[in-house]
């Protein structure tokens, strides 16, 4: 079995006590992480690995009627949660889910006004292509924000953040090592902005496209 494969069971079997355990939540860095989307009522949105869908109800109270969001997952139990959770909030009018790879996203150029991406791309098996994927469905203008988990800067967290590292990959196979500003550069999106927070590893990137 590919390492694709294995990170997709994976969440598979992890949907089911995710929300048990408050795993996904909505705290406030994912709060500040939309509020950085500066959405209008009726935009397009597109939550990337949406997991059980978490953040789903908050994205939808920011949009107008004419405003919709997809959360967008590879496991299909976490997508079946994130549907759950949709009927139970009573959002469906502005809210659905579907399964889709990440790196081959079912829409066609040019397609979001707005894409978030809240802990995803540490845990995809190949984050550059979903990047580049998300700079591709975003139209031009449109706001791109990821909160993630990453390198602290300076030297006084290195010992907690190489243990970190550690566990998380044998954990889950989570990459925090990697550099997204740097992926988001690459993909040709122009970075607008990074949010640090204090005592933590989260941090957001928020970028646009040009
Ligand atoms: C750590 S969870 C984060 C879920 C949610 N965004 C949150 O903040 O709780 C990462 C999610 O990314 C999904 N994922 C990993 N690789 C993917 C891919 N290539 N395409 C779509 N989803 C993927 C996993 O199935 C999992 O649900």
């Amino acid at each position: 079995m590919g390492r694709s494969e294995k990170i997709r069971k994976r969440y598979d079997r992890w949907s089911k006590f995710y929300d048990v355990f408050d795993l996904g939540g909505v705290n406030d860095q994912k709060m500040l992480a939309v509020d950085l989307l500066k959405l209008q009522p009726n935009a397009i949105v597109m939550d990337m690995g949406t997991g059980t869908g978490a953040i789903l109800p908050y994205l939808a109270k920011q949009l107008g009627k004419g405003g919709k969001v997809i959360g967008i997952d590879f496991s299909q139990k976490m997508i079946k949660a994130a549907n759950e959770r949709i009927e139970k909030e009573g959002i469906a009018s502005k809210a659905k889910a579907m399964v889709a790879d990440g790196t081959k996203l079912p829409f066609p150029d040019n397609h979001f006004d707005a894409i978030i991406a809240t802990f995803a791309f540490t845990s995809f098996p190949e984050p550059e292509k979903a990047i580049r994927e998300c700079a591709r469905v975003l139209r031009p203008g449109g706001i791109f924000s990821i909160l993630d988990t990453g390198k602290p800067p300076g030297k006084k967290h290195q010992f907690r953040y190489r243990y970190l590292k550690t566990v998380m990959w044998r954990a889950g196979y989570t990459d925090i090592s990697l550099d997204i500003p740097k992926l988001v550069k690459k993909s040709g999106l122009k970075l607008s902005k990074i949010e640090r927070f204090s005592g933590s590893f989260a941090y957001i990137t928020v970028a646009m496209k040009i």
